[in-house]
């Protein structure tokens, strides 16, 4: 299964035909020059390859979210650059950013975030509602996506009467309403029971099988053997990477 003994050290960054996201040097500082100063991220540089299962896994504390936010263009970094099929994303602007962040990348928040008055169908479609797309077609969008990851029968529900594993499924389908190429999670196994495990990694690999790039954060060892690449996070830095067996 997962051989733990033959990591191979991948921290030198090379360009590649695959190439999909690269990150060069990313430093995340929170209050700098401050005297409550954090170097969440240090120096942390990593290409992901397009169509990848990649997992970001490190203790509590590592710097896994601030990185997987830099990815999902939902955050900056202090110093560095971040490059998108080979360019150079770091310097877009705020408007340029939200753009390419709605067309690409779907990010599942830990707690999902789902908002708390809205319906399951509701909560799917919101992000069309600034595109100007009309109920009837951003419902029906929603419908296909809830039945794809098997809620068809919970659309109506509110958050709050949806166990841990139904909304993180709710947050999914939002995250796809898009379409995009780009699945972000973080940590998706902390607040869902192990049944609700087993139907995420059946719902991640079948996105992988579309074509869809797969980025995690996790610390859950029974998500390993599903990666194709796993990079270890220490104190903000880049410790190595090393492949499951399976994937060799
Ligand atoms: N907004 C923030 N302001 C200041 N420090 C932060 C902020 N977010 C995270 N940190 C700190 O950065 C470090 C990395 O946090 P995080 O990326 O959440 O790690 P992980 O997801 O691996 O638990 C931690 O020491 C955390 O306390
Ligand atoms: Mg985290």
């Amino acid at each position: 299964m997962i051989d733990t003994e033959h990591r191979t050290q991948n921290t030198e960054l090379r360009s590649q035909d695959n190439e999909l996201i690269r990150c060069d040097g990313i430093w995340k500082i929170y209050n700098e020059a401050k005297p409550h100063e954090v170097r969440a991220l240090v120096d942390v540089s990593f290409v992901v390859e397009k169509g990848s299962f990649t997992i970001f896994n490190g203790p509590s504390g590592s710097g896994k979210t601030t990185l997987i936010s830099i990815i999902g263009a939902i955050d900056r970094p202090s110093r560095g650059r971040a490059y998108l099929d080979g360019k150079d994303i770091t310097d877009f602007s705020d408007v340029t950013l939200s753009l390419l962040r709605r067309k690409r990348i779907g990010f599942v928040f830990q707690n999902f975030n789902l908002v708390p008055r809205l319906s399951a169908w509701e909560n799917v479609s919101a992000p069309l509602i600034p595109q100007g797309i009309r109920e009837k077609d951003r419902k029906y969008r929603a419908m296909q996506l809830l039945d794809k990851i098997g809620l068809s029968d919970r659309v109506h529900h509110a958050p709050e009467e949806l166990s841990g594993g139904e909304q993180q499924r709710v947050a999914i389908a939002r995250a796809l309403v898009n379409n995009p190429d780009i699945i972000i999670l973080d940590e998706p196994t902390s607040n869902i029971d192990v049944e609700a495990a087993s139907l995420l990694i059946d719902i991640l690999k079948g996105l992988k099988a579309e074509g869809k790039t797969i980025l995690i954060s996790s610390h859950d060892e029974g998500l390993f053997v599903n990666a194709d690449i796993i990079f270890e996070i220490r104190h903000g830095h880049l410790a190595g990477s090393w492949v499951p067996l399976v994937h060799r």
